[in-house]
């Protein structure tokens, strides 16, 4: 029988039943429903509503079934409970009998479903920031490995300005610094005890809500019954963590893809991490990456489904809420995954120097270091623009570098231009630089490099 059959005298529709049952999915917080039972069952004794032996017969029988939980995850799923509080107590029913009848007293499953995802989710959290974490060590390991390999920096997709590949690779190590951070804030907000406010206005018995919430390992226990039932700010806080940071892990997935196109030709892709194409011999595909990309569209849809789901909600807890659950499972869930296939497939990335600064070479990427040279020869910077935008009209014209036309056709566009123009144009030079903080110069680069593995020591 259902927990609220006493007031229904027909039985209800199975398809009614199946639409309404959550344990096909809430299964998951099987051992956070056991350690915030546990919890409330020493509570209850503490306020004399079970004596101690009872206290102690549950807690066994609840410990036996966090056993049986670790070794089969999937044991609640063999039963035809409504969700996975019902499922434990029915199991502690047929252990004890009449004691586990008394677990639910003063509490609902509005403050213990609450408190389950938020254990559940500061669990979770601390898997995602391991794998955050080999991510970034991943990157910084890439960067190491770029030592000064320069490629061509785009902006718009087209040819802009050189950069070291390990500036590229740092680029995407501050970002997910930033999506670190924004997860440790989630965490430091969701750390906060629902459990023993009831179905909404408070539980009628005389708990310390303070000491049950340090028990269960909150830093506090909720303020307000009303809003601690139906508070699900930390799903959708962690959800737009999540999506932010994969939408980085997106956009350095399309990066490489570019990068390992034939077009470019900058980074190779190792066997390993590669798949072929059933009908072309020749084709090796970066699957991993588009992969990546792809999740990501599937993680921000979760974002956008839970805020819709909570927008029109009254207090306190209404059913729309037992929607929190499978696209959040799933959205956690694959963004561990894409952050540690990340970590794992960055070492089977291999850049290909040559290549890389061929490209950077072309393009006129130096037209910027000539116009900065005519700016050092007294030119005003728009005039040097206007100049040099002539003179790669004119270069181009005959398939020509800027440093390949001879002195003379030079100095036709600008009496400023001398033979120190040469060594000014080549690559080595603009890199050098641009060298203010943050700048692509090698060894402001090598720098950035130190820096965020000083940064990382202190993480772990
Ligand atoms: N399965 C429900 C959920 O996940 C549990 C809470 C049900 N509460 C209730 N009053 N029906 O939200």
């Amino acid at each position: 029988m259902a927990m609220w059959g006493g007031r229904f005298q027909e039985a209800t529709l199975s398809e009614f039943r199946s639409f309404n049952d959550s344990l096909s999915f809430d299964y998951l917080l099987a051992q956070q429903d056991i350690q915030a039972s546990r919890a409330w069952a020493q509570q209850l004794a503490q306020a004399a509503i079970i004596s101690a032996d009872e206290a102690a017969q549950l807690d066994a029988a609840l410990a036996d079934l966090a056993v049986a939980i670790e070794a089969d995850p999937k044991l609640p799923l063999q039963t035809s409970e409504e969700d996975i509080h019902s499922w434990v107590e029915a199991q502690l029913t047929v252990k004890l009998g009449a004691v586990a009848k008394k677990l639910h007293t003063g509490r609902s499953r509005n403050d213990l479903v609450a408190t389950d995802l938020r254990l559940w989710s500061k669990l979770n959290a601390q898997g995602v920031r391991q794998s955050l974490l080999a991510a970034i060590a991943a990157l910084l390991n890439f960067a190491d490995n770029a030592g000064t390999a320069v490629m061509p920096g785009f902006t718009h997709l087209q040819r802009a300005q050189p950069v070291l590949v390990a500036h590229w690779a740092l680029a995407y190590v501050e970002m997910f610094k930033r999506d670190l951070s924004r997860l440790d804030d989630a965490l430091a907000r969701l750390d906060v005890c629902p459990l023993g406010c009831g179905a909404l206005a408070g539980t009628g018995v005389a708990v310390d809500r303070v000491q049950l919430a340090q028990r269960l390992g909150f830093a506090s226990a909720a303020l307000n019954s009303l809003d601690a039932v139906s508070d699900r700010d930390y799903v959708v806080e962690l959800s737009a963590a999540a999506s932010i940071c994969m939408t980085h892990l997106s956009r350095l997935s399309e990066d490489v893809i570019f990068f390992c196109s034939g077009e470019a030709g900058f980074f190779k892709l190792g066997d390993a991490i590669s798949s072929g194409s059933s009908l072309m011999p020749q084709k090796k595909n970066p699957d991993v990456f588009e992969l990546l990309r792809g999740k990501t569209g599937r993680v921000l849809g979760h974002l956008v489904a839970i805020l819709h789901v909570l927008k029109g909600l009254p207090l306190a807890y209404n059913k729309d809420m037992q929607e929190d659950k499978q696209g959040f499972f799933d959205l956690m869930a694959t963004w561990q995954q894409s952050l540690l296939i990340l970590a794992t497939v960055l070492p089977h990335l291999t850049v290909n120097e040559a290549q890389c600064r061929q490209a950077a070479e072309l393009g006129y990427s130096n037209a910027t270091d000539l116009a900065d040279y005519l700016v050092s020869k007294g030119m005003p910077f728009r005039d040097a623009h206007e100049v040099v935008g002539e003179l790669v009209v004119h270069a181009a014209k005959q398939q020509l570098a800027l440093e390949a036309l001879p002195l003379h056709e030079l100095q036709q566009f600008s009496s400023l231009i001398a033979e120190d123009v040469y060594p000014a144009l080549q690559l080595e030079a603009g890199l050098q630089k641009r060298a203010a903080l943050g700048g692509t110069a090698p060894q402001q680069v090598l720098a950035a490099l130190q820096q965020a593995k000083q940064w990382f020591e202190q993480q772990v």
